[in-house]
């Protein structure tokens, strides 16, 4: 099965595309977004800029710019909901935040795609629950699409264990 959980930085991958976590408003931010516009520097926010948002649960692509340096081609701006207590549609939202972002890596030509932990962190999402969320996702899609490798960025040890556990769960 062609998913990858590893622990690490995002903006260090060498996929052919990673993902943000954005806010709708596309005006970028901290965390994540914060370290990979870091690295791939100021065109990226000109870039956002110019596309001026996307609804939540949807995904926009741009070009890699600096990031281009260590082989990634694209950045797939997804933007997960804000976690309000898992009754206002969250896992939905945060379901269709990673498949758009599959669907633009796959749309666009990738064979690799590395993902963060989207709504995790400022935007509060349990992560054991995001983790199902996104491994559904991710197993979903690779039943069509087996020729991607999706691997997910895990900042810290916790973390990780908490996204293995529920890969064990999911797998069964
Ligand atoms: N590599 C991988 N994962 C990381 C890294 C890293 N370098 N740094 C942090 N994480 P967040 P959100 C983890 O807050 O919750 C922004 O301002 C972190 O531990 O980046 O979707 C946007 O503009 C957490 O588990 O994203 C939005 O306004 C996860 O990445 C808002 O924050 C996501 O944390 C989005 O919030």
């Amino acid at each position: 099965m062609p998913l990858e959980l590893i622990q690490g930085d995002i903006a260090a991958q060498n996929t052919d595309a990673v993902v943000t976590a954005a806010n709708k408003e596309l005006a970028g931010g901290g965390g994540v977004d914060g370290v990979i516009h870091r690295a791939a520097g100021p065109e990226l926010l000109r870039a956002i800029r110019a596309i001026g948002g996307t609804p939540t649960g949807t995904a926009v692509i741009t070009p890699a710019f600096g990031l281009s340096a260590q082989g990634v081609k694209y950045v797939i701006h997804a933007v997960g909901p804000i976690w309000r207590g898992g009754q206002m549609g969250e896992a939905e939202l945060l379901a269709g935040a990673y498949r758009s972002g599959l669907q633009l890596a796959a749309a666009h030509g990738c064979r690799s795609v590395a993902f963060p932990a989207i709504s995790t962190g400022v935007y509060g999402y349990p992560l054991d629950r995001a983790a199902d969320v996104a491994l559904s996702a991710a197993q979903a899609f690779l039943t069509d699409h087996p020729e991607m490798l999706v691997r997910f960025v895990l900042f810290d040890s916790g973390s990780l264990n908490v996204f293995r556990r529920a890969l064990e769960r999911l797998q069964g």
